[in-house]
């Protein structure tokens, strides 16, 4: 570990109080109180945040809710909704019409500004255009797309027309991309003829080309050509802007069941394949605009940036749903913090008035290795509130966070998952904070840290994270894998198991310690290990491979791989290059490990399994832990 990372363990005691002018404006003022209430009475509770949004149909009942294995949880049993709905002509039917939905930067600065009732037609559009080529109710449309206006339309059309969408984050590789079409079954993939990074075009037309080849389910692919001379199709293409100029501008919303499917996200877990995480309109609405509601203060006047891509949860809930539900205005930009400088985010804040930042750990680590003369430089006093999410952070870098944007601002640290669909352990305004921590959980959340047999354990010792009751934008899920659902809540005593190591203070406040399973946290990205390991072994020369994330002072974690070569082939360094550029292929360049040690021996158990925490401890210097089922 290098002395950096050893600093940034450092605890820091200092308690932030919340002002007095950030209680007066918040939503929620006294969070004991709405607690209380939310825990004593959840039906009530989530029933009247409910209340808030527009219905066909009323529910019958707020929750109806069996194990999983029996049935699950339901949400707004029996109700009626389309989460665009409120997303779109709830705000269109008011003062909000004209009002900024989306301001759009591209990477070269280039600006886009859309009302509500621009993307409300073209949403429409969106969806005859969709409908026209056969796409229906039910079916799965596969996004992979940069962050353009045209990525949030298409995932809105989608949900108009009843369709499940499934965006793939525009980083992975065609086999990536392959497998989640393949296991999603997609009629049609939207794609753009390429995506802008640090100036470079990437060719995800190309990529796209090269995943549908296998791929008998999908019937169309629609292509945004951005770039000129425009690219040439294949007899499978739609041009976008072609079929969208044709298209008409009215769609009605499907009538959709609140717990019909509203979209499908891989995400990694600890075996190879990644699994498709089901979310529905009906609970997934009011949990998301209930939490960009409360948790970042959001009011009309707000201008909220939340720095993810679309491609993860955290840019489905909190650039989309989440922010239109509350008729808010996002901006959405594309391209990396610090190109073509590290002033580039700063930039776009003073530029816009930015009030809400919404980032990861691993880019404000990076902005602070630029140092302060970059936030200096811009007038960054719009900002009121700042957030974080995707890894612990340290508390330096919180510290920083803080410091760069006037001393004066909240941070919100939240905790929470592609699964959990919306923020489960955050602070709220009016809280007061404790760097390095993601505070209490929110109204209506009973998370507890227990040990393997489910005792809650005492403040201040580690353990595994649970939650206790079901919560609204909980997954649905997990397509075609029941069973791996239902193991979310048959591990421990019936609790869903988050599978984060946590521990709680003498004041009830959380304070995250990383994942108690085989997934990595590379800059905020989740990978399992077992994906990694099984495209290392793609590789003609390997014979086994074992993936373990080490400690980073930037990106969190990185990976280290072991691998053991087949006989007849040396270690050496064009074999080294060889493997990385496999795992590029296979999975993308985020999941490239940073190290690779060749070794002729693995640490396992009697019955074959890889044991990573004895190769971790081993690479950390410390002690390894129970090792009594290794093998002699
Ligand atoms: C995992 C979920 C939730 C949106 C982005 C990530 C880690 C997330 C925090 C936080 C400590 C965090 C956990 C969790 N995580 N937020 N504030 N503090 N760790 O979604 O890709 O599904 O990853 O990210 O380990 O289990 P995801």
């Amino acid at each position: 570990m290098s002395d950096e990372h050893v600093e940034s363990m450092l605890k820091v005691d200092e308690v932030f109080q919340p002002s007095k002018d950030v209680i007066e404006r918040a939503w929620i003022k006294d969070y004991e109180k709405v607690y209380k209430h939310s825990i004593e009475n959840p039906e009530t509770f989530w029933g009247e945040i409910a209340g808030e949004l527009e219905w066909f149909e009323k529910w019958k009942k707020v929750l109806k809710w069996e194990q999983p294995w029996m049935g699950g949880a339901s949400w707004f049993v029996g109700a009626k909704c389309n989460i665009t709905y409120n997303c779109l002509d709830r705000h269109v039917k008011t003062w909000r019409r004209n009002k900024a939905a989306i301001i759009w930067v591209g990477e070269d600065g280039s600006e886009r500004i859309i009302t509500y009732d621009e993307l409300l037609r073209n949403v429409n559009r969106c969806a005859n255009m969709l409908f026209e080529i056969g796409v229906r109710k039910g079916d799965r449309v596969t996004i992979y797309l940069p962050r353009i206006p045209e990525q949030i339309i298409a995932m809105l059309a989608c949900a108009r027309l009843g369709a499940v969408h499934s965006v793939v984050y525009s980083g992975f590789s065609a086999t990536a991309l392959q497998n989640r079409i393949h296991d999603a079954e997609s009629k049609v993939v939207i794609t753009a003829d390429c995506g802008y990074q640090r100036g470079k075009c990437v060719p995800l037309k190309n990529i796209v080309d090269e995943a549908v080849k296998d791929c008998p389910s999908v019937e169309k692919v629609i292509v945004i050509r951005r770039q000129e001379p425009k690219i040439k199709l294949e007899p499978k293409d739609i041009d976008w802007h072609e079929a969208m100029e044709k298209a008409s501008q009215k769609f009605e919303p499907a009538v959709m069941d609140s717990e019909d499917p509203l979209f499908m996200l891989y995400t990694s877990g600890t075996t190879g394949k990644p699994k498709g995480v089901i979310h529905v309109h009906g609970g997934y609405m009011v949990g998301t605009y209930i939490t960009t509601k409360w948790v970042f203060d959001l009011k009309d006047e707000d201008i909220m940036f939340c720095t993810a891509d679309p491609g993860w949860i955290t840019g489905h809930s909190y650039i989309v749903y989440g922010p239109l539900l509350n008729g808010a205005t996002i901006i959405f930009a594309e391209g990396a913090p610090d190109f073509p400088d590290p002033g580039r985010w700063w930039g776009i804040i003073e530029r816009y008035g930015v009030n809400i930042l919404y980032t990861t750990p691993t880019a404000i680590r990076l902005l602070m290795k630029y140092g302060d003369e970059w936030p200096e430089r811009y007038d960054l006093s719009n900002l009121r509130m700042l957030g974080t999410v995707g890894e612990p952070i340290n508390p330096e870098a919180w510290l920083w966070y803080r410091k760069v944007t006037g001393s004066r601002l909240p941070i919100m640290d939240t905790w929470w998952q592609t699964e959990t669909g919306m923020i489960l352990i955050t602070p709220l305004p009016c809280t007061k904070l404790k760097p390095g921590s993601a505070a209490r959980p929110f109204p209506g959340i009973e998370p507890m840290i227990v040990d393997r047999n489910g005792n809650p354990l005492p403040a201040n010792e580690g353990g595994f994270l649970v939650i206790k009751k079901p919560w609204p934008a909980m997954m649905k899920t997990i397509y075609k894998d029941p069973e791996r659902y239902a193991k979310y809540w048959q591990t421990i005593n019936g609790f869903y198991i988050a599978g984060d190591v946590a521990r709680q203070d003498e004041d009830g406040y959380f304070f995250f310690m990383g994942r108690a399973d085989d997934v990595i946290k590379v800059s905020g990205y989740r990978l399992g290990t077992a994906e990694i390991e099984s495209a290392i072994v793609s590789h003609y020369a390997v014979a086994e491979s074992a993936c373990i994330g080490k400690p980073d002072a930037l990106k969190g974690e990185v990976i280290k791989a072991f691998v053991i070569l087949k006989q007849g082939y040396k270690p050496s360094d064009f074999l080294l290059d060889e493997i990385k550029k496999q795992v590029r292929k296979e999975l993308g360049p985020i999941a490239i490990p940073a190290e690779i040690e060749f070794t002729e021996w693995l640490p396992k158990t009697r019955s074959g399994k890889i044991m990573r925490r004895v190769l971790k401890a081993k690479e950390l210097g410390v002690e390894p832990g129970d090792v009594s089922t290794l093998e002699e």
